[in-house]
């Protein structure tokens, strides 16, 4: 395993869409597991591969010790709304208000290649939806609603 480079703000890596995964090969699994590595470095709950130059549909969350290896995710259902506070560790620094589903049901691949069908709501809908936004050249702050000022930094939200 090995710590990949992040890309951060203006990089266009993020700013692409990503190619879905059309076989699971030895060079995805070492994919994956770097990828794991280098959001657990970062502390992040979330990061998708365009966030470190890979322009793949794949994702790792980490969400209430519950690690998720997502490969061409999709969001087949949703539902509700909320809007809370997030941040991203492509965009060090910054949180900004986000309204999101409050549920949403996910479609993916497992590193097996099995299908597999997540549920998430609150912090862990958010999750999915702001790291398959990823995948569409799609940051936060394209969404935010406001973004949170220097006082509120210290709220509680979690890097993706
Ligand atoms: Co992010």
């Amino acid at each position: 395993m090995a710590l990949r480079k992040l890309r951060y703000e203006s990089d266009e890596a993020l700013r692409k869409v990503a190619k879905p995964v059309k076989e699971i090969t030895e060079s995805i699994q070492v994919l994956l597991d770097d990828m794991v590595e280098t959001m657990r470095h970062k502390e992040g709950v979330g990061l998708a591969a365009p966030q470190v130059g890979v322009l793949r549909r794949v994702v790792v969350i980490e969400y209430k010790d519950t690690l998720y290896e997502l490969i061409n995710p999709e969001i087949i259902e949703s539902s509700g709304s909320q809007k809370k506070s997030e941040g991203c560790l492509s965009l060090p620094g910054k949180s900004g208000i986000v309204e999101r589903p409050e549920y949403v049901k996910v479609k993916a691949l497992n590193r097996l290649g099995e299908e597999i069908v997540i549920e998430g709501t609150e912090s862990l809908a958010r999750i999915f939806c702001h790291e398959l936004d990823h995948l569409d050249g799609i940051l936060y702050t394209d969404k935010a609603i406001s973004m949170d000022d220097d006082e509120n930094y210290e709220d509680d939200y979690e890097d993706e």
